[in-house]
């Protein structure tokens, strides 16, 4: 069973809380709501973004839980990610600065680079960059988001340096068997993005498990995400939600539940992506 703080350890030593709190398509006041909600019900991790407009807020809820005495800043453990559009090495390092400007802080726990957009063939100079901020300690640890073997085994040949974490869609529906073992095998800790899907929390499997433990549908699949040492980090705009969130330390699913959950990937109605294959994805301005 995983309390709120329980780490994991990432291949360059630093740990990471598993269980946290994202703040995707949350306005700033909520982002700034939500994670005042979730240091108090004993939540260390929020994962923003550049892209996600609200890192001042996230950055301000950080500086106000310190200034009332919750946290201190070394309790906490922030990530945010590089846009697509500010891929390159200098412009990738400049944008640091100007996240960690918004954010209030001198460095982030975890920086990742949002998508690989393999198309713009910038993301090897990226890593570089994200090599050196590491290196100048703005970046406690680096890491990569949406990337699979092919851009994996290209930053890794370029820099010698393995991304600490990959962060990547899975939820029941989606649990990409695959990637998680590739990762694995490469030393890389994988993380659950939209990790409560899109209306799984109804499927009969997940109401049904949930009434055997007297959780909810939400406990459930955030366990289904902990017990298979996923790193995990839902989201939501109600803070009774993100305390419910929390609270998922007092039970855990039996290697049957786990599979059972896992099988819903063969389930028509609730299988596959809800968000862009990263072999295509482009978002943000094309580069020059
Ligand atoms: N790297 C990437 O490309 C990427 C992409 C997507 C997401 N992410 C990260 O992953 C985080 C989580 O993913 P996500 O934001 O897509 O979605 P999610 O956490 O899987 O689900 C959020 C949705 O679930 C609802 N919800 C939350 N708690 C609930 C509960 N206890 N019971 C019922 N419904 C609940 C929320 O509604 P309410 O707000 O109304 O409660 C919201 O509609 C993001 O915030 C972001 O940090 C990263």
């Amino acid at each position: 069973m995983t309390a709120p703080t329980d780490t994991i350890t990432l291949n360059d030593g630093h740990t990471i809380p598993q269980l946290g709190l994202g703040v995707w398509e949350l306005t700033p006041e909520e982002a700034y709501s939500s994670t005042r909600a979730a240091i108090a019900a004993g939540i260390r991790h929020i994962d923003t973004a550049a892209g996600y407009g609200n890192e001042a807020e996230v950055g301000r809820a950080v500086a106000d839980a310190v200034a009332d005495g919750e946290v201190t800043r070394d309790d906490l453990f922030i990530t945010t990610k590089l846009w697509n559009a500010d891929q390159g090495y200098d412009d990738a390092l400049e944008a640091l600065g100007v996240s960690l400007d918004n954010l209030g802080l001198d460095h982030v726990d975890l920086w990742l680079i949002h998508w690989p957009v393999e198309k713009w063939d910038r993301y090897v100079d990226t890593w570089k960059a994200f090599v050196t901020a590491r290196e100048e300690g703005r970046a406690r640890s680096i890491g990569v988001s949406n990337f699979y073997p092919e851009v994996l085994d290209e930053i890794v040949r370029a820099t010698g340096v393995t991304p600490a974490v990959n962060q990547i869609e899975i939820h029941p529906g989606l649990s990409q068997q695959e990637q998680r073992a590739d990762n694995q095998a490469r030393g890389i800790a994988t993380e659950s993005w939209s990790p409560l899907g899109r209306g799984v929390l109804g499927h009969p499997v997940i109401e049904k498990i949930a009434a055997e433990h007297g959780v909810t549908p939400a406990q459930v699949v955030i366990r289904w995400h902990l017990d298979q040492g996923l790193i995990v980090f839902p989201r939501s705009r109600r803070p009774e939600r993100v305390a419910e969130n929390a609270d998922v330390a007092g039970f855990s699913l039996t290697p049957d539940q786990v599979e059972a959950i896992t099988a819903i990937d063969d389930d028509p109605d609730y299988s596959g992506r809800i968000g862009a294959d990263p072999r295509d994805a482009v978002f943000g301005t094309p580069l020059a």
